[in-house]
Order: C-alpha cells, then sequence, then structure tokens
C-alpha cells in the first residue's frame, strides 16, 4: 500500500485497536430531509467530538460542516436514484475523484446493488471507481445496499456482496448485522463496518447490534439514524464508542444513555 493509502486508512480506522466509528449523515441524497437530519449542521454539531469520521455528500460537508473540523471524511460520490423513483438501484457516480480530492476527503463510498437489475452498472462503476481513487491514494467504501428489500439482509446474500466489493479492489466493505454474521466477516479479506439500519425498537437493540457486530469481527460501524434519531444522540454515540473502543459490555455502555 503507498503512503497515502496507508496514511488515509490510518485516519479512518486507527491502528491502536484497528476499530472506528463513524457517523453516517449520507441519507438525504436520495431520502431528502428525513426525521432528525432536516438540519444536518444541527445533528452534526454535538455529534461530531464522538465520532471517527463523517458520511457524508458533498453538499452537506460544504453547507453544514465546519471547514476547521479535524475528522477525516466519507464522501460518498454515488447517487441518481431517490425514495420516490422507479428503482432504487439504478444509482451512479455523481461526485468526481477530483471533487473529492479538492474537499480533502480521506475515503470515497459507493453502493453495490447486487441482484437487482443494475447489478452490473454498479458494480462496473465500483471498479472504474477503485481504479481512479488507487491512483490518488483514496480508500473506497463499497456500501452493499439493500434498497427497499431489507429482508435480504442475511449472511448468504450479503456475504456474496461483501466478497465481490472486496474482489472488485474497495478497501473497506459496509453492510448489515445478521445472523451469523462471522461467516460474512471470515470471507471477506478487507475491513466490515456495519449500519444500523432503520432505527431499532430500543437503545439496547442498538448496543447489542454494536457489541455484536464488533465482536463477531466487524471493524466497527458507520451508522446513522439509530444515533441520530435517539431520544439521546450524544448517549449512544458515547456508548456505541465504549463498546466498539474500550470493549464494553452493553449493560455497562447502556449507562451512559
Ligand atoms: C445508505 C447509507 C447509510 O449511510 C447507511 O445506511 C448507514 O446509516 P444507517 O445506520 O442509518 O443505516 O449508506 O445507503
Amino acid at each position: 500500500m503507498d503512503w497515502g493509502m496507508k496514511n488515509r486508512m490510518s485516519r479512518l480506522i486507527k491502528s491502536d485497536d484497528e476499530r472506528a466509528v463513524w457517523l453516517a449523515i449520507d441519507h438525504g441524497y436520495f431520502l431528502g430531509p428525513l426525521s432528525k437530519l432536516e438540519e444536518p449542521a444541527k445533528t452534526i454539531k454535538p455529534l461530531a467530538p464522538y465520532a471517527d469520521a463523517l458520511m457524508l455528500t458533498r453538499g452537506i460537508l460544504r453547507n453544514c460542516v465546519d471547514a476547521g473540523l479535524d475528522l477525516p471524511m466519507i464522501l460518498r460520490v454515488s447517487g441518481g436514484n431517490s425514495i420516490v423513483g422507479p428503482a432504487l438501484s439504478n444509482e451512479s457516480i455523481q461526485t468526481s475523484v477530483e471533487e473529492a480530492i479538492r474537499l480533502n476527503a480521506s475515503a470515497v463510498a459507493f453502493s453495490i446493488y447486487v441482484g437487482t437489475e443494475h447489478e452490473h452498472q454498479t458494480l462496473i462503476a465500483l471498479g472504474n471507481l477503485v481504479n481512479e481513487a488507487q491512483r490518488y491514494g483514496i480508500p473506497v467504501l463499497a456500501v452493499t445496499a439493500v434498497g427497499k428489500e431489507l429482508e435480504k439482509r442475511d449472511a448468504r446474500y450479503l456475504g456474496l456482496c461483501c466478497r465481490i466489493a472486496s474482489e472488485l479492489g474497495a478497501q473497506i466493505v459496509k453492510t448489515y448485522y445478521c445472523e451469523d454474521f462471522g461467516k460474512v466477516v471470515k470471507s471477506c479479506p478487507v475491513p466490515l463496518v456495519v449500519a444500523g439500519g432503520p432505527k431499532l425498537k430500543t437503545g439496547m437493540d442498538v448496543l447489542g447490534l454494536a457489541h455484536a457486530a464488533v465482536n463477531e469481527g466487524a471493524a466497527g460501524v458507520d451508522m446513522g439514524r439509530n444515533i441520530w434519531q435517539s431520544d439521546n444522540a450524544v448517549g449512544m454515540i458515547r456508548a456505541i464508542r465504549k463498546i466498539v473502543h474500550e470493549n464494553a459490555s452493553v449493560k455497562e455502555a447502556s449507562k451512559l444513555l
């Protein structure tokens, strides 16, 4: 690995514990102003001190994040779809690698839609993005998107998606937690981070997910709704940090909620 790539990776996943807590706030690119993310600057400000990186689009980065904030940025570079459009999987690159460099991004993120009508389009675009980002030492985070079909989140399907993403060159893969998650981790040769998905019933469920994911081999979380839609968002991200970085139990971490 070249120095630039190594340096960016080490800012995203710290070498002391090889773990990470990333705050995902990119949802507006296809969901619009969803609940508790209507005014992104207000959502981000209290949570940023507890995140190891922010995952977001260029529009939110430029307009809602202080340029003095010393945090690595994971720039979502895909889009072109919406929740009300004909196909959520019809996503392609909409932000260039040149723009990612201009914005001082530490990584670029792209969603793949395996098993959909746009599988080929998104996989080829991922390969092309890796080719270009690699030229400038920028890691690619591949997101194994499931669109509206949340029931797809099982180890067989996610294992397939994660492995394909890593084979196509993604340096990090983001996926969902599922039963037998350890199998997904074992068959993916690059670090995996987990999304939270739609808001879970209780805070303990969220902590349980984070705890299980890291204990089964995830490098950490790249979580959005279950943090900032929580009634105690700061408590939630702090509790997740305690699990991910301090190996705390769910019970111990829940004292922060
Ligand atoms: C959308 C994304 C989101 O960033 C991702 O789903 C993480 O957020 P959440 O924890 O809310 O699921 O990549 O494709």
